[in-house]
């Protein structure tokens, strides 16, 4: 069906004045006397473009001013009779392509986010979820511009696997067997299962990261991680989109370095590309958006020990649910409370002690902590997990032993500390976790076609 994107119609002036064809969904419509007029969208553009009806012209016109039906216009491209600069279509022809009832959910009324949740198949034809749909798209061209401008390899890594990254038992199973009284016990059932032991969907993609940045040295990864996580928040989804760079001949300090350029290089390049946008959630969704992701831009973030947060949340005049003690691990609360009330601007958090981290992390010398750092952001919390990993053969072991992993199904992770092992580290960003930053909306579900959550599936 040949026809033009309404952005290219809308920001280029050579169509001034032609006849052209264009298809769409009509997102308002209003009558009045000999005129008719309908705002057609076709995903291109936040902007709808103004088809003019002229009825002595168009006769029938009211069979096209439904919401939500699609159309196809073919007509003159003329000056917008009140937008500055703006062009409007003064139809010649209208055809229906599809109809629409009048039981359409979407009606002319501002729908609530929660609302849009019930329909995900419908809710990318509303400004909001094609305006995030759209950012997420160019923040995921970044991410590749910036990591392939670095001399990173992209790599694959599997999504179904035997070794559960993190150690923290959200990984979900995949079987093929399902109900059955015939195993006496869940080994005799993994074993019959069809990889012959118990394999499952991966929370994170950095233990196979790692073993091709021993090879290649500068990899990411971007891909789904999936995590069973029995907590209803607005920051969980149980798959996310997880992107990991890994780098050989690297310490803590210059992973730091990296992941603070590339936030820097992904939120650059909305500002730079996605300015429509952007306006529209500053107006609805969070005010000061743009100069926030300015200052992101253009102000270094804070690198703080995790000692001296402790000490910093200890001393806050605020009543926390969850008590602050060394040792402990942050929940949101102190981490909104440092990133928002303290220094109001992106912090990473250095140093957290071992017993509440992953097994791979690297050891510091004073036994207690591991070479670790999560980046916290105002009004989402942690969007990166990052560390140095334990290159120590010896010292890895000792890790694993004290978290009782089962050392056997990390061959290949400890050959790798076994063959020509390098200080290397690596950091893991929650896409949808940055998206939330970069457009103001609140709930990791509306940053996603289609959040998965406990409880819920569709
Ligand atoms: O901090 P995490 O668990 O770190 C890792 O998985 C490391 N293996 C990464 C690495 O070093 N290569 O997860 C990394 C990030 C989190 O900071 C968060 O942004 C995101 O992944 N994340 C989630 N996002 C949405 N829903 C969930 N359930 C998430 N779990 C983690
Ligand atoms: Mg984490």
């Amino acid at each position: 069906m040949k026809h033009i994107d309404i952005i290219d119609l809308m920001s280029d002036s050579s169509y001034l004045n032609k006849d052209v064809t264009v298809c769409g969904w009509v997102r308002t419509s209003r009558d009045s006397k000999n005129m008719a007029f309908i705002e057609l969208n076709d995903g291109t553009s936040l902007n709808h473009i103004q088809i003019v009806i002229d009825k002595a012209t168009i006769p029938n016109s009211k069979e096209y001013l439904k919401l939500g039906s699609s159309l196809k216009v073919i007509g003159t491209v003329v000056p917008s009779a009140v937008k500055n600069d703006g062009v409007e279509i003064n139809a010649k022809q209208i055809s229906v392509l599809g109809e629409c009832p009048d039981e359409y959910p979407l009606q002319k009324k501002r729908h609530t986010l929660e609302f849009l949740r019930t329909m995900p198949h419908l809710r990318v034809r509303t400004n909001t979820f094609n305006a995030v749909l759209r950012v997420r798209s160019k923040m995921a061209a970044a991410i590749h511009e910036y990591f392939q401008k670095n001399h990173y390899t992209y790599v694959h890594t599997p999504i179904l696997t035997a070794s559960d990254c993190e150690g923290a038992g959200e990984m979900f199973t995949a079987t093929t067997i399902g109900f059955s009284n015939e195993y006496k016990s869940a080994e005799e059932y993994f074993e019959n299962d069809f990889f012959g032991q118990r394999a499952g969907l991966s929370v994170s993609g950095q233990l196979e990261g790692e073993v091709a940045a021993m090879g290649l040295g500068k990899i990411y990864t971007f891909g789904p991680s999936f995590r069973a996580e029995n907590s209803n928040t607005p920051r969980h989804v149980a798959e996310f989109w997880h992107i990991e760079p890994e780098v050989a001949f690297a310490e803590l300090e210059d992973i730091i370095e990296i992941a603070e350029d590339m936030i820097k290089y992904i939120v650059k390049y909305v500002i730079d590309n996605c300015a429509c946008e952007l306006e529209f959630f500053e107006k609805h969704f969070e005010k000061g958006l743009r100069e926030k992701l300015e200052n992101v831009v253009s102000s270094d973030f804070v690198v703080l020990d995790y000692t001296d947060a402790i000490e910093l949340l200890k001393k806050a005049d605020v009543k926390f649910e969850y008590p602050v003690e060394w040792g402990c691990d942050l929940q949101t609360e102190h981490e909104r409370y440092i990133t928002e009330q303290v220094y109001n601007k992106p912090v990473f958090v250095t140093n957290y002690p071992k017993d509440i981290k992953s097994f791979y992390m690297k050891q510091n010398p004073d036994g207690k902590t591991v070479a670790a750092t999560d980046l916290l952001v105002p009004g989402v919390g942690e969007i990166i997990g990052c560390s140095e990993r334990e290159a120590d053969i010896d010292k890895l072991l000792n890790a694993m032993r004290s978290k009782n992993m089962s050392i056997d199904e990390y061959h290949d992770y400890l050959d790798l500390r076994k063959f020509g092992t390098v200080p290397h580290s690596g950091f893991g960003l929650g896409f949808e976790r940055i998206i939330m930053y970069v457009t103001g909306i609140s709930n990791i579900r509306d940053v996603i076609l289609y959040p998965r959550t406990v409880g819920s599936i569709r």
